[in-house]
């Protein structure tokens, strides 16, 4: 079953340009929202648990930016006691690979009790959360069988997108040139995560060098730090060493204390317009003795000239910004492949 692959996990990070192909083939089709309600929406409310809760992170960058409307992202243990602000004009969002998951079951039970409309993103068929909520969406990224999940995760962004461009037509926030074009560049992210599991041996090796390390910080700005986290909880699942996520900015009020000689971080620079920060934040690292890791988007010299390690994700047309999603989801793909990889220790 394993078809050769020593573990589940590579196994299933290979499959995952079938997994977007059969996600952006069909999968909110069978949306029953109508144009009215989504017009209709003064909030989201995206919650989930885990890996799902930072697909709902990236949901919410997309949403906001594709459609003008408001979103929150809330860990789904935490929604269910707090009381939320939402209404019956909320669109509360349950984002579950396995539709099964007892917080979001829950949090998704607050939310009908509170009168909004609810909409399920899961990957599991007939999975009990198709049946609490209003609206499914299928994620199809097949069977996933390793617990640290990697093609639910590309699928659930994938999800991401194809809902904030719905959004976006029907709110009207966006040109349906540039939604064209943003569809363009989605249909190429299963290419370019291809070319990424190309360079697997590259990764594995670079992965080589620091295998013997306890800790690993990850960071980023906007679409990289939510990456950035998924990262993180990745490493930590897969690998048992400790690993934390900073956004880049905050790298200065606090954790700077924590890089010392040696101390890897994984700095991800994949948007352009944030660069030259995320660069300014890696010399800081440099300067306190870190080892840089740099993923970013075709050739930078900026991250070139700071970083120990350099990976060069495919460049996507920079003509609609969010775009960014050939970034986050490669720089994903990378980071799959780079955990398993230090898991030799
Ligand atoms: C991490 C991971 C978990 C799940 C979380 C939610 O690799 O798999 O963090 O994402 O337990 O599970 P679902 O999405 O099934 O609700």
């Amino acid at each position: 079953e394993r078809e050769g692959y020593p573990h589940f996990m590579l196994k299933e990070i290979h499959e995952q340009p079938r997994a977007l192909q059969e996600t952006m083939g069909s999968s909110i089709s069978d949306l029953q929202l109508t144009p009215a309600q989504i017009r209709g929406f003064s909030k989201v409310v995206i919650t989930a648990c885990g890996t799902s809760y930072h697909a709902g992170l990236i949901g919410k960058y997309v949403l906001e930016r594709l459609a003008r409307v408001p979103v929150d992202v809330d860990v789904a243990s935490e929604f269910r006691y707090s009381d939320p602000l939402i209404d019956e004009n909320s669109l509360v969002i349950a984002m579950s690979q396995s539709g099964e998951t007892a917080d979001t079951l829950a949090a998704i039970k607050e939310a009908r009790k509170k009168g909004c409309r609810t909409l399920s993103i899961t990957n599991v068929v007939d999975s009990t959360i198709t049946r609490e909520t209003d609206d499914v969406i299928y994620t199809r990224a097949g069977t996933e069988i390793s617990i640290a999940a990697t093609k639910a995760y590309t699928t659930q962004v994938m999800v991401m997108y194809l809902l904030g461009m719905l959004f976006a037509r029907e709110r009207g926030w966006c040109s349906t040139d540039k939604l064209a074009v943003l569809e363009a560049v989605l249909y190429q992210v299963p290419d370019w995560i291809e070319e990424i599991l190309e360079q697997e041996n590259n990764i594995q090796e670079i992965a080589g060098h620091y295998h013997t390390c306890d800790d690993f910080f990850y960071l980023g700005r906007g679409l990289d730090w939510a990456v950035a986290l998924e990262g993180a909880l990745k490493l930590k699942e897969t690998s048992y060493v400790h690993a934390e996520a900073f956004a880049a900015g905050e790298l200065k009020h606090g954790p700077l204390a924590l890089i010392t000689e040696g101390v890897p971080v994984v700095a991800l620079a994949t948007q352009e317009d944030l660069m030259e920060k995320t660069v300014s934040n890696i010399r800081v690292v440099k300067a306190r003795g870190g080892s840089a890791i740099g993923i970013t988007v075709g050739q930078s010299d900026l991250v070139d000239e700071t970083c120990d390690y350099v990976f060069q994700l495919p460049k996507a047309p920079s003509v609609c910004e969010p775009a960014a999603v050939s970034g986050c989801s490669a720089a994903l793909c990378l980071l799959h492949i780079l955990c398993p990889g230090l898991r030799c220790r």
